[in-house]
């Protein structure tokens, strides 16, 4: 099938509020996720109003990055990643989000940071916002419904390409912008839009109205960002759940097509431009009023990206006469329609262990969109076992993801899939997203602390660490 190319970045992905802890230290101010707590499998995050004394809020130590950033740096250089994706704490930069000033030591931070990984020769990939809003924005502002909030958003990505302009090359400008299609779970719209729904609103008539200012923000941004050095990456961010129709009967196939559209309308406007015509005859359907102010078009047009990053970790698949609550399901795939797939195994989170699916996706967005694809998430989530010499075993994890390698090569050499990398998620432990939880891993580096937040946080290296060096030593061929 031939090689990888040569210039592949093999990386690890993170994100700042899941990792860097700190989270009142060096001016930083609260972001949207500061104010929630622990949740498990099947149990809602809770979004508190306030900070409050006697609740456990796990991001904000998370696993101390902020004071260990030289050691865990030297770690992910030790396993030779090429690339580290992570993101700026937007309220590390700007407090509250709507002051005049950035906050110096915010910026000293990052510039520590990004110096540190280029020493390691690991090449810095940037989200601009991963569900990091200042806590501020959402409260006084009501997060993206207010337009307003374009222009603090695309001020903070200013301060940062001209900061960071010699420093980072890739940049994305929203994590998982499509994830809050799903309205049935409050998480998606608060942690990307700092968006609460109020009593009485229809809740996809506000998710589209935020949804459409982040999108003016992001073609903002981008703009912005190739004004300030042309050789920027300029990338948007989508989270990739294909759709399966479960049988083929043309009434699933059909099903599905039209579910994929929520997988496909932010990307579809990030990539083109412009607002396809599915949506805007849903607005008219369904009687949406989504205020577009004159000149957002030329916005739009002006903003679109040169590469997509998405993240993939699971299929699902849906069936058209089968109709069930799934409201309490807060996995990314949770739809009305959505049967199991009687071909695939789950995590014990119950996220399906899909690898076709990843080829599938390569395939499905580089023939709709012809630009380069990022795999900028990837992974397996599940509870390690330390053993009394301090050795961690994770075969299951070393094997979803040497599955999930071979069909994105296969997509490379065989399909000609123009993918520039690979990071897969939580290259280190983390706090799980959607649970709150530690016990939920994904990384290679082991981090000692649990859900209640005890432990030494001292590192250890699962065998996925020695695993996934070799394959980056091997561009690839070794797995
Ligand atoms: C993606 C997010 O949805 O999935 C990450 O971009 C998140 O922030 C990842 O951590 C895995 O989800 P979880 O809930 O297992 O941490």
């Amino acid at each position: 099938m031939g090689n990888m190319p040569k210039d592949f970045l093999w990386g690890g992905a993170l994100a700042a509020h899941q990792f860097e802890g700190g989270w009142n230290q060096g001016g930083k101010g609260p972001s949207v996720v500061d104010v929630m707590t622990a949740g498990a499998h099947g149990v809602s995050r809770e979004i508190t109003e306030t900070i409050e004394e006697d609740k456990f809020y796990p991001n904000h130590e998370a696993i101390d990055f902020y004071s260990n950033y030289k050691e865990d740096i030297a770690l992910f250089g030790e396993m030779g990643l090429k690339c580290l994706r992570t993101s700026i704490g937007w309220s590390r930069i700007f407090p509250k989000g709507d002051e005049e000033e950035p906050c110096e030591e915010g910026l000293q931070f990052y510039d520590k940071v990004l110096d540190e990984l280029l020493k390691h020769g690991i090449e810095p990939v940037i989200t601009l916002s991963h569900f990091e809003m200042p806590l501020h924005l959402a409260r006084e502002y009501g997060g993206f419904r207010n337009r307003k909030v374009v222009d603090f958003f695309v001020k903070f990505a200013e301060v940062c390409f001209e900061r960071y302009k010699d420093k980072v090359t890739y940049w994305m400008t929203f994590n998982e912008i499509n994830n809050k299609m799903d309205v049935s779970n409050p998480l998606f719209l608060w942690t990307n839009s700092g968006v609460v729904v109020k009593e009485g609103e229809n809740a996809k008539e506000v998710m589209y109205q935020a949804g459409h200012h982040e999108l003016i923000a992001s073609a903002l941004a981008i703009a912005k960002g190739k004004e300030i050095n042309p050789n920027f990456k300029m990338g948007g961010m989508v989270s990739h759940v294909p759709i399966y129709p479960y049988s083929s009967n043309p009434e699933d196939i059909m099903l599905a097509e039209e579910y994929m559209r929520q997988r496909f309308f932010f990307p579809d406007v990030h990539v083109r431009g412009y607002y396809p015509n599915y949506v805007l005859k849903e607005f008219e359907r369904e009687g949406y009023n989504i205020k577009f102010e004159d000149g957002d078009e030329e916005i739009l047009r002006n903003g679109t990206i040169d590469y997509l990053g998405f993240s993939y970790y699971m299929s699902t698949t849906v069936k058209s006469d089968v109709e069930k609550d799934n409201t309490g399901d807060i996995v990314n795939g949770a739809l009305p329609n959505g049967v199991e797939n009687p071909y695939i195994k789950a995590s014990d989170w119950g996220w399906a262990i899909d690898p076709t699916g990843l080829r599938y996706t390569l395939n499905r967005l580089y023939d709709r969109y012809q630009i380069p694809l990022f795999i900028v998430e990837n992974g397996f989530g599940a509870i390690d076992t330390v053993e009394e010499d301090g050795s961690i075993h994770d075969p299951e994890r070393i094997e979803y993801l040497k599955s999930h390698i071979e069909a994105l090569e296969k997509a490379v050499m065989y399909d000609g899939v123009d993918l520039i990398g690979y990071t897969p998620w939580g290259i280190i432990d983390i706090v799980s997203f959607t649970t709150g939880e530690m016990k939920k891993r994904y990384g290679m580096i082991y981090v000692d602390r649990d859900n209640e937040g005890r432990g030494s946080m001292k590192r250890y290296k699962k065998d996925s660490f020695d695993w996934y060096k070799k394959v980056i030593q091997t561009n690839g061929e070794e797995l």
